[in-house]
């Protein structure tokens, strides 16, 4: 892989995109790795990410030397570049002047690394400290009102720097400096695509299983249904998925699953009626973690009882079953703190959810994939686009939506609200636009209206209509008025309980797509 430094900011996992954009596999990892460490996974090239700190404040992270001496070919960006300049003897100073948001380069000497580039750039700058001297070995490229060194390369050692961040879309050429760096600085080819993920995952899948039983949990989205259509095409009827319906589903969408995807691929599927032992369990809880902690918790008991059922069935020849299937993403191990040295920002059900007693061992055939790329693969794999395009729904569903204690009434209120803002929104054609639209009932708030002369004391719903590329990041979706207006008024009046529709209007971050 292609080894991308997090140096603490949200600019590794866009690097990481980006490079993948490129059809070369990349990896984050944290930047307490040592150089040893990162060795082991044999990277085809590195690249230190951008950060905040500033290398020369007492404890900012510093790049071990020795990782130059290893013959990777490495690039550096923003503080990357600077941290790579300081430990390899150049000269880092206080900028003449800062530099934060768009500025210009100008290309002195394209080099490898700027190859294509014209005379002048436009770049995404963020920085108030600079290289004022190159390390010995290394030719200036580039430089800028508040970079004297801007750019550098030592084309015989295969190292590389940028002060801009290529990785941002303000800079117009950024992606081609990363391919410059990726094809021509480290030789490598664009060859990671859909196909060989679907190659190389179908192989990983047989080898992990044998000849043993599956199971997969499906839950209706995109990312269990293209999982467990992986696993179908590497084991084949060994492989039985379970849909469990815990109550805490939109309306239609047990049907939705059972029709759909059966249809497309013809997989054999039990449906598990845990409806009464999910609200059971949420009885009197309100604190979103320990919510998400139950739910994933009964989601694996249930899989457990399918299992249980499926090997009695099966009689006295019956082999139990020693996998589960999740359709875990990369951007969920990663938030659930699982990507090492990242904070837990919350518990995805099937990362941080999962029970410490768990019978089954896990396939997780998409980890290591972002929401757009498991797309491509769905696709890849012959899954219809109804699947493949279908909007991210949380395992947890309506159960994170529900601020405050889930009940069935509650539950039953969402559903028609969450009901109506999805029609209008497929009516208005925004389906695709549009990342997902949370709808969330603040059910311990309630506020005064007035309906047919009388006095209402009802709850509001919020809507969270976002656009994303991978739900690492989100901002809201400008939905059209008259569209809001539709969904507010036929919300307050077909759902009695709802006397109010608000519109949340926070990008991420600092909100989290969900509201729990
Ligand atoms: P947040 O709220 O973390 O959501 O910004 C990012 C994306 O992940 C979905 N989500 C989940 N999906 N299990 C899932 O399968 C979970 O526990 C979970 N929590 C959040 C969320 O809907 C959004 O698409």
């Amino acid at each position: 892989p292609v080894l991308v430094v997090d140096y603490g900011a949200q600019y590794a996992q866009l690097i990481a995109r980006r490079v993948r954009e490129a059809h070369v596999y990349s990896e984050i990892v944290p930047h307490t790795w040592s150089v040893e460490k990162m060795l082991e996974r044999n990277p085809a090239a590195v690249i230190l990410s951008g950060g905040p700190a500033s290398v020369y404040e007492p404890g900012a992270p510093a790049v071990d030397a020795a990782l130059f001496d290893a013959g990777v070919p490495v690039l550096g960006i923003c503080y990357g570049f600077q941290a790579m300049a300081h430990a390899l003897g150049g000269a880092v100073d206080a900028a003449a002047t800062g530099e934060y948001g768009a500025a210009t380069v100008a290309v002195d000497e394209p080099g490898v690394l700027l190859t294509g580039s014209p005379g002048e750039q436009a770049v995404w700058m963020s920085h108030g400290v600079a290289v004022t001297a190159p390390p010995e070995g290394f030719t200036v490229l580039a430089r800028s009102a508040g970079a004297p060194v801007a750019a550098f390369e030592d084309r015989e050692r295969r190292l590389y720097g940028l002060q801009w961040h290529p990785e941002v879309k303000h800079s117009p050429l950024g992606q081609r400096a990363l391919e410059n760096f990726l094809y021509r600085g480290a030789g490598l080819r664009p060859d990671w695509t859909a196909g060989n993920v679907v190659a190389e995952q179908v192989a990983a899948v047989r080898a992990q299983v044998g000849d043993a039983r599956v199971i997969c949990g499906l839950s209706g989205g995109v990312d269990s249904a293209v999982a467990a259509a992986l696993v179908q095409r590497a084991v084949g009827d060994q492989l039985t998925c379970v849909f469990v319906d815990h109550g805490l589903l939109r309306r239609g969408e047990a049907e939705q699953v059972e029709k759909d995807f059966v249809a497309a691929t013809g997989v054999r599927l039990v449906v598990v009626d845990a409806r009464e032992q999910f609200l059971g369990a949420l009885a009197g809880v309100t604190d979103p973690e320990t919510k998400r902690k139950i739910i994933g918790r009964e989601f694996i008991r249930s899989f457990e009882a399918a299992a249980r059922d499926l090997v009695a069935e099966s009689g006295a020849s019956g082999e139990e079953v020693r996998f589960l299937v999740q359709g875990t993403l990369y951007p969920d191990v990663v938030e659930s703190g699982g990507g090492e040295g990242a904070a837990n920002i919350k518990s995805h059900h099937n990362v941080g959810g999962l029970p410490d007693d768990l019978q089954f061992e896990l396939v997780e055939p998409l980890r290591t994939l972002f929401k757009d790329e498991v797309r491509a693969v769905g696709l890849e794999l012959g899954l219809p686009e109804g699947i493949v395009w279908r909007q991210p729904f949380p395992g947890p569903g309506l159960g994170i939506r529900i601020i405050g204690e889930v009940t069935a009434e509650r539950l039953e209120v969402l559903r028609a609200a969450d009901a109506i803002a999805r029609q209008e929104l497929t009516l208005a054609g925004l389906d695709r636009t549009i990342w997902q639209c949370p709808v969330v009932l603040l059910a311990d708030v309630r506020s005064v209206g007035v309906q047919g002369d009388g006095r209402t004391y009802g709850h509001p719903v919020v809507l969270r209509p976002v656009s994303s590329e991978d739900a690492m990041t989100a901002d809201w979706t400008r939905v059209p008025y008259d569209v809001l207006a539709r969904i507010s008024s036929r919300i307050t009046n077909e759902v009695r309980e709802v006397n109010r529709v608000v519109l949340d209007v926070t990008s991420k971050p600092p909100g989290t797509i969900e509201w729990e």
